[in-house]
């Protein structure tokens, strides 16, 4: 049987995780996966959690079956980071919530809900976007397409095409993937204006929004990342959300986050979680249990949560400043290319504007490990590897 199946190419980021770890230079920066690293080069535990894992851990009484669906107090708390405490959506009883095992597993839940709905329907997804939202609504069935988003030139988002293109081309029914902050992988994200008049779009249209939240507090703020999640919710009458712990939460391999669904009415709730359970049922089951308990212990209690968002704009802050000092150090040591595009994007990402050569030949001499597409994550540098790192982008550049 096993003889028809194909060798398939590696993953391009986990493969790059791996390569990092089995690479023995001493001087190794890894500027590839979204992990956040400190100023010591470590993916740290956040002490938040780490607290608050203990304390669970601790009075933790049974590792029997949870539902379906998780824990009912994760995800209300989940319901609450995302949407805000009292938003109307919620009031009106309109969002459903499942715990999900991180934000793959609630994008794929929503594929296989949307396969279920519409099959017919048409994921349009930005260009470019996270390698991984293709496989997962490919696997579902659906057909994919791209609109335009990230402008190579101007490095920016170029949102009239955006508009235009979905105007012109997606159909009634159709989804889009949009990313509720910090781009995966260009960093360029929509304005609070252009968050307003994609709504206007949309809900002219009748297009379904999916808004992968996965890097919530790495833009502006854990509040202000929120923008555009929380506007369209009040304003189109359906919706998806997922959402993922890995990075704000440092719970990666915990494999912690959620998927919400805004109905047009509470009374499609119903249906909706049931037909949730039965695909996560038919997959996985239930969502692994650890990582929404250490969330849901530190949501709950009041000094923990400002602990941990405390911990957060930390993290955010430093990748800011490796961001501005990248963005400093390359204008200087180079005249090529106008780097303070780097300044007007945020979070984990930016491109760089090299080739697969320059890729290959910073990741052989030098040690530094970024995507083949020229994507870098400022998590993995520091104030020690910083000069080393614009050193070698500015030469490559120059080349
Ligand atoms: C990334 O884009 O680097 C992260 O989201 C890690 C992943 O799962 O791809």
């Amino acid at each position: 049987m096993f003889e028809t199946l194909s060798l398939l190419p590696d993953d391009p980021i986990l493969s790059l995780v791996t390569a990092f770890q089995q690479d023995n230079n001493r001087h190794k920066i890894d500027l590839g996966a979204g992990v956040y690293k400190d100023e010591t080069g470590t993916a740290p535990i956040l002490n938040s959690v780490k607290d608050a894992e203990n304390r669970y851990l601790s009075v933790q009484k049974t590792k029997n079956y949870t539902g379906i669906a998780g824990d009912p107090d994760f995800n209300r708390c989940m319901e609450n980071l995302l949407f805000g405490n009292q938003h109307p959506a919620q009031q009106a009883q309109r969002l459903s919530t499942l715990q999900t095992p991180g934000s793959s597993g609630g994008l794929y839940l929503a594929a296989q809900l949307i396969a279920r709905s519409n099959p017919k329907t048409t994921v349009w997804m930005s260009n470019p976007t996270w390698d991984n939202h293709y496989a997962i609504f490919a696997a579902a069935g659906l057909r994919t397409a791209a609109y335009p988003y990230y402008r190579i030139g101007q490095q920016a988002v170029d949102f009239a095409e955006m508009l235009e293109t979905l105007n012109s081309q997606a159909q009634a029914g159709d989804v889009v993937l949009l990313h509720g902050c910090c781009h995966n992988p260009s960093g360029s994200d929509l304005s609070a204006q252009q968050w307003r008049e994609l709504t206007t779009l949309v809900l002219a249209k009748g297009l379904v929004p999916v808004i992968d939240q996965a890097y919530q507090g790495f833009g502006q703020g854990l509040q202000e990342d929120a923008y555009g999640i929380r506007y369209m919710a009040e304003h189109l009458p359906e919706l998806i959300i997922s959402a993922s712990c890995s990075k704000n939460f440092t719970l990666y391999r915990e494999r912690t986050g959620c998927i919400s669904v805004l109905s047009s009415n509470s009374s499609q709730k119903l249906q909706i979680v049931s037909q949730l359970q039965a695909i996560a049922r038919s997959c996985y089951s239930i969502p692994p249990a650890n990582g929404a308990a250490i969330v849901k212990t530190i949501l709950m209690d009041s000094s923990s949560t400002q602990a941990w968002q405390d911990e957060v704009e930390t993290m955010r802050l430093r990748l800011l400043a490796m961001r501005t000092q990248l963005a400093a150090q390359l204008q200087q040591k180079q005249q090529r290319v106008d780097f303070s595009y780097l300044l007007k994007q945020q979070g984990m990402f930016s491109f760089l504007p090299l080739s697969t050569p320059q890729i290959t030949a910073l990741r052989e001499q030098h040690g530094i490990y970024m995507l083949v597409s020229g994507r870098i994550s400022f998590t993995g540098l520091t104030t020690a590897n910083i000069g080393y790192t614009a050193d070698a982008i500015a030469a490559a550049v120059m080349q």
